[in-house]
């Protein structure tokens, strides 16, 4: 049996450089009846852990540590026993965070998380932040893109710790180089696939 990919939003917000935005953002819970994987913790516990229904979580996978992807990890980590799973490069965004806590592990690319049967694989993609990381679902032609990229194409960069040159390289040659097919769940908004980014990506660089 395939493994199932549950979407749950959750709402709060985003702070960095002295802003605050109100942001609604997708958790992706990745598993089957027995254990699952949790992709970003956002804004409410409660409604993470409600989610799991009693499952074995095998890790909490963040796809970079903006405060509205991470807000909610320490307290679903200890709830549910999990390691929370951060890029290095990315410490200098989780500190502002959790100044008092580091992740549980690092994550670095090529690494292969299993769950379900199913095979999780760590793509490092900086750009939106140093150590932004998408998570492909190679079985079931899906990754998970954080704030990497979106319906509609690449994540912003246009604050702190973010570089438009980078997200542009690591899209073209991490993401678009993905089968066409390829369904993109992104960290907030809708779904779209590779193939449709291509083009959104084909008219950016014109
Ligand atoms: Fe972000």
């Amino acid at each position: 049996m395939s493994v199932t990919i549950e979407n749950l939003v959750t709402s709060g917000t985003f702070s960095l450089d002295g802003g605050t935005w109100d942001v609604d953002n997708n958790v992706w819970i990745v598993g089957n009846e027995d254990e699952c994987v949790i992709i970003d913790s956002p804004h409410d516990a409660e409604a993470i852990i409600s989610q799991v229904r009693g499952r074995k979580v095998l890790a909490i996978l963040l796809t970079h540590a903006h405060n509205d992807h991470i807000g909610a990890a320490r307290a679903v980590a200890e709830a549910v026993k999990a390691p929370v799973y951060l890029h290095p490069d990315d410490l200098v965004l989780w500190e502002q965070v959790y100044p008092d806590a580091k992740p549980d592990r690092y994550l670095a690319d090529g690494d292969v998380f299993q769950v379900g049967g199913a095979t999780l694989r760590a793509l490092h993609t900086p750009g939106h932040s140093p150590g932004s990381t998408c998570f492909h679902l190679e079985d079931e032609g899906t990754v998970f893109t954080g704030d990497t990229l979106f319906d509609g194409g690449p994540g912003a960069t246009g604050r702190s710790y973010s570089d438009y040159p980078t997200i542009l390289t690591s899209i073209r040659e991490r993401l678009l180089t993905l089968p066409a097919r390829t369904v993109v769940r992104t960290g907030h908004g809708d779904s779209t696939t590779i193939g449709a980014e291509r083009e959104t990506l084909a008219k950016v660089s014109q």
